[in-house]
């Protein structure tokens, strides 16, 4: 038998790039499945095509725009009502915005979607997963968090914005609260690692246009690698024997890798904790 048979397995942004292959993987080795996604249209075409791969998968999808902290919530309680166990959670759900925009919250939205859904999830189903354990918790970060810093006083880039930098700070911040959570969660059963999935083929920056679209689908045609080997290192860490108990990593190519000096700053990784939770308007809490 898989060693994932019957493991609950949530996957956000699920319907498409590395998340959908990463849920169809899962599937195929006889996880029950949970997708999330934003699009009920493009949510039902991903569980047909993950059921026409693996047709005896136990296949579920929920609804969420992740940018928007009232719909983490929902989907947080949507969750919890529906499933008495997760094995494991991957934060995957990801994007680029060239031009800065504010969510109903008045977040920037790259922040909004890349950090703070993370962030919040992962805390509202910290209880299902502790009493899972042992369970894992997976963050789909990137190797674009290189060559820059958090700014506290400009963490959302009111001062200044460009996509891309904000793209990289938000993948910075994956990685420290990767680390941040990986502490506390120690000696709970859950384990908490992140990644980089390489550069991969997927609709990744299609919700931009002009140059930038055009300058993007033409290095994914010249480099680009697949979205199959895209998941894997993602498939690694939510199942892989190797990975069991180890916690707090960045991982590429399915191997322990060493971030940027700034992604390993455990004094940035608790203010950001700090500021995150504030932001969440989460209770203060001791660690
Ligand atoms: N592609 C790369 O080269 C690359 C490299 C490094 C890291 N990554 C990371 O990999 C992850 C997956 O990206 P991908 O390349 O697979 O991109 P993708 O094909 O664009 O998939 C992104 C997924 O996120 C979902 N999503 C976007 N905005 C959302 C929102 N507001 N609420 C809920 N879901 C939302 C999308 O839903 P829809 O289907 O409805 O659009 C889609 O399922 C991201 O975290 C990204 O930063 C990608």
């Amino acid at each position: 038998m898989s060693p994932m048979q019957d493991k609950v397995c949530v996957v956000t942004g699920a319907t498409s790039g590395v998340g959908l292959q990463t849920a169809t993987e899962l599937a195929l080795r006889g996880a029950r499945v949970v997708l999330v996604g934003r699009d009920p249209p493009r949510g039902v075409e991903a569980v047909e095509l993950v059921k026409r791969r693996a047709p005896k998968a136990d296949v579920a999808i929920h609804y969420a725009d992740l940018a928007r902290l009232d719909q983490v919530r929902e989907l947080g309680a949507a969750l919890h009502a529906a499933l008495p166990r997760i094995d494991v959670l991957i934060n995957n759900a990801g994007a680029m915005f060239q031009r800065r925009q504010l969510t109903a919250y008045g977040l920037e939205k790259t922040f909004a979607l890349n950090h703070m859904a993370y962030f919040l999830l992962s805390d509202l189903l910290r209880d299902r997963l502790i009493a899972s354990a042992p369970s894992r918790i997976v963050n789909v970060a990137s190797d674009a968090h290189r060559g820059v810093t958090l700014d506290f006083d400009d963490l959302q880039g009111e001062k200044r914005y460009t996509g891309f930098r904000a793209y990289q700070r938000s993948k910075l911040c994956n990685i420290l609260f990767t680390r941040e959570l990986a502490r506390r969660l120690d000696g709970t059963g859950v384990t908490v690692n992140c990644l980089h999935p390489g550069f991969v083929a997927t609709r990744f920056g299609e919700e931009n246009g002009g140059l930038f679209r055009l300058a993007i689908n033409l290095a994914k045609r010249v480099a680009a690698i697949t979205p199959e080997r895209g998941a894997l290192t993602s498939l690694y860490l939510a199942t892989s024997s190797e990975v069991a108990g180890k916690t707090g990593g960045y991982y590429e190519k399915s191997k322990l890798a060493t971030p940027s000096a700034a992604a390993q700053d455990d004094e940035t990784a608790r203010r950001l904790w700090e500021v995150s939770a504030r932001i969440a308007g989460m209770a203060p809490s001791p660690g």
